[in-house]
């Protein structure tokens, strides 16, 4: 982050719920659950709940707020689900635990198929891990700002949650001040910042955290360099998980598709904990076959890095301070004008981008589009 765009406010020690089980029912129970109140987790019913991304239903919009990809997915994934169509599989459940596509993915990064899980969407990996390892009342760790589900993951379970202000550089402080967190996810890009933590800070929590496992979360490593990622050393570390999804690389955000990479003891612990039938077979053959064709991947992968490189100085160019980015997308802020303002403007001329608010430091996530869908962003932004 450049001096001119202070590092976040940290925010509060331990924020989050302090739960008691000990303690009567609160007195608000059974405000907005109608008669069901008095049922209902009182964690659950206090917290907000995640909110995703505006999802409208306009074929008109550009839209630059998920970091879906602006390319389709490979045709094989639609010849792919075309013959589960027509090969009757509809009426029979899927493979448990994804075997066809365990041999795929172990094939292309190089790791045992009895080292992944697959999940509905990243999302799920990440509820999975937290059921397995965060008991009620343990304790959820993460840097800030960062994946704002994390927090609701732990709210969701009852557990506290506690965050780590990334310095100005959008790295992590050492030593690691968290001890005894039952589970540390870290992204890796970061979300929002698009930014790396370098290897040797990563490796320093990591053996910090131990024995209670790092989650690495690599929703966007495919944006960035070859050998960034985290999957090669979890052969060698018993605390190391990592996860990744074929929302963003692999243009899969609709069909919900995402695995997590641990060793095989691990990932035998968490089996016991997913739904039996996690993945459709729609999602299976459609995951196995984008996987599986690595070529049309890396024409996308480099037309979305190409654009993003273009976008950054340009955006900088229009006043923005633009943090250099590993993802699919660009954290932009500015100190001259207020942020907020600006999105509704373009969402007004229908380009929906993410405007983020932690705690005060805010900014624009834009993700990266189509050249066309670029070039009419940078346009709008110049008539503003
Ligand atoms: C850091 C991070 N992790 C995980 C996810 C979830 O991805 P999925 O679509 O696989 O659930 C996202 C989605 O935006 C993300 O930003």
């Amino acid at each position: 982050m450049s001096t001119t765009n202070p590092s976040p406010t940290p925010p509060p020690r331990g924020e989050g719920l302090q739960t008691n089980p000990t303690l009567a029912p609160p007195s608000f129970l059974g405000k907005g659950a109608g008669g069901l109140g008095s049922s209902v987790r009182p964690n659950v019913l206090a917290m907000k709940g995640y909110a995703p991304g505006e999802q409208l239903n306009d074929p008109e919009i550009i839209k630059l707020n998920t970091n879906e990809n602006p390319y389709p997915p490979s045709p094989r994934v639609f010849e792919a689900i075309q013959a589960t169509l027509t090969s009757n599989k509809l009426r029979k459940y899927p493979e448990p635990l994804g075997d066809t596509f365990r041999r795929a993915a172990g094939k292309v990064l190089g790791v045992d198929p009895d080292c992944i899980l697959i999940g509905n969407g990243s999302d799920d990996i990440l509820t999975i891990l937290t059921r397995t390892f965060v008991p009620e009342g343990g304790l959820i760790a993460s840097p800030t700002p960062s994946y704002i589900l994390y927090k609701s993951l732990a709210e969701i379970q009852g557990a506290r949650f506690q965050t780590v202000p990334f310095d100005e550089n959008w790295h992590l402080p050492q030593p690691w001040p968290i001890k005894g967190a039952n589970l540390t996810f870290i992204p890796n890009p970061n979300s929002p910042s698009g930014t790396m933590v370098p290897k040797v800070l990563m490796e320093l929590v990591r053996a910090q955290v131990a024995p209670y496992p790092l989650v690495i979360d690599e929703a966007y490593i495919d944006f960035a360099d070859d050998r960034a990622s985290w999957v090669q050393t979890v052969k060698h570390c018993d605390n190391l998980i990592v996860t990744r999804t074929l929302s963003k690389s692999y243009s899969l955000a609709g069909i919900r598709f995402g695995f997590a990479i641990a060793s095989p003891d691990i990932i035998r612990e968490l089996t016991k904990v997913k739904d039996s039938y996690n993945c459709d077979v729609l999602s299976l053959a459609a995951a196995t076959a984008a996987i599986e064709d690595q070529e049309y991947f890396a024409g996308v992968r480099a037309k979305i890095i190409a654009t993003r490189e273009r976008m950054r100085p340009a955006l900088t160019e229009l006043g923005f301070d633009v943090t250099p980015s590993h993802a699919n997308f660009l954290w932009c802020r500015r100190s001259d004008r207020p942020l907020k303002p600006i999105y509704e403007e373009l969402k007004r001329r229908k380009i929906l981008v993410r405007y983020m608010n932690y705690d005060g430091y805010d900014g624009l996530r834009i993700s990266v589009g189509s050249d066309a869908e670029i070039d009419k962003l940078l346009a709008e932004l110049k008539s503003l």
